[in-house]
């Protein structure tokens, strides 16, 4: 049941929604978000589905064809999810349950995957030291990117126009936001890009987003640091 997309990437909202392609006719697939270093986080999904075992019954049934139990009303909106209600994903019962009992073992296994250092010599560390300061001060990162976590403690979403972007994947999930990406071991997102969609390639690119929407006016210095900083992360 795979769609299209490139590797690393992923459309799982097209298994609820039934919608393939993005306005502009691009495949509606995300970056596949990181498992690491999610404890501690509330919602582990880029639109804020759930946690990981939510993710893991919900992923379970629809793979085994519901061997197991999954309930989520949310997604008993045949407007928005006319694929799931169809299908009636929002309430599985078997009658044998194959699922339910495994699912705390892997929870548990994943939350202790912990995010992995930055090789020694990628980064500037005196310049990533001075990013900090502006991440923490005058650029407002720290925010919501709250450390050790990087996102915020407690319900970790944003609305579109917190960040200064277009809704169509949030408009996909149930509570219509973006989840504030935990950016421990950022580095290993550069492959695919960076936000949900992998919209910006580079750092530098992530950086003059937030500068022209939060009308930051960082310096070219400053600007250097902070990328210095994403870098050590
Ligand atoms: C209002 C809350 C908020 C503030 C302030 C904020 N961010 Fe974010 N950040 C988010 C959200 C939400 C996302 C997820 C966007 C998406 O997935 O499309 C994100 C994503 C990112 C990412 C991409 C991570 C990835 O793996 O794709 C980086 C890097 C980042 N932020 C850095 C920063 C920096 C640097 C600043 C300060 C200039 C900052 N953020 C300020 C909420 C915030």
């Amino acid at each position: 049941m795979f769609t299209e997309g490139s590797p690393g990437r992923y459309d799982a909202a097209v298994f609820v929604d039934g919608k393939a392609l993005r306005p502009d006719g691009q495949p509606g697939t995300v970056v596949i978000p990181p498992a690491f270093g999610l404890a501690g986080v509330n919602l582990h999904t880029s639109t804020g589905w759930g946690g990981v075992s939510h993710w893991n019954a919900f992923v379970a049934n629809l793979e085994m064809h519901g061997q197991g139990t999954f309930y989520d009303p949310r997604l008993n909106d045949p407007l928005k999810f006319p694929v799931a209600a169809r299908a009636g994903l929002a309430d599985v019962r078997a009658e044998h349950d194959l699922i339910t009992s495994k699912l705390p073992a892997l929870q548990f296994y994943q939350l202790a995957l912990d995010a992995p250092r930055p090789p020694v010599g990628s980064f500037d560390p005196r310049a990533a030291q001075s990013g900090k300061e502006i991440f923490t001060g005058r650029a407002g990162c720290a925010r919501c990117h709250v450390a050790p976590l990087f996102t915020e403690p407690g319900w970790n979403l944003h609305a579109p126009a917190d960040i200064g972007i277009d809704d169509f994947q949030a408009k996909r999930s149930p509570d219509e936001g973006y989840r504030t990406t935990p950016l421990r071991g950022l580095f290993t997102r550069l492959k695919g890009g960076f936000y949900h969609d992998g919209r910006f390639k580079t750092y530098e690119a992530v950086v003059d987003h937030y500068d022209s929407v939060f009308g930051l006016r960082l310096s070219t210095q400053e600007r250097h640091h902070l990328v210095e900083y994403l870098k050590s992360l």
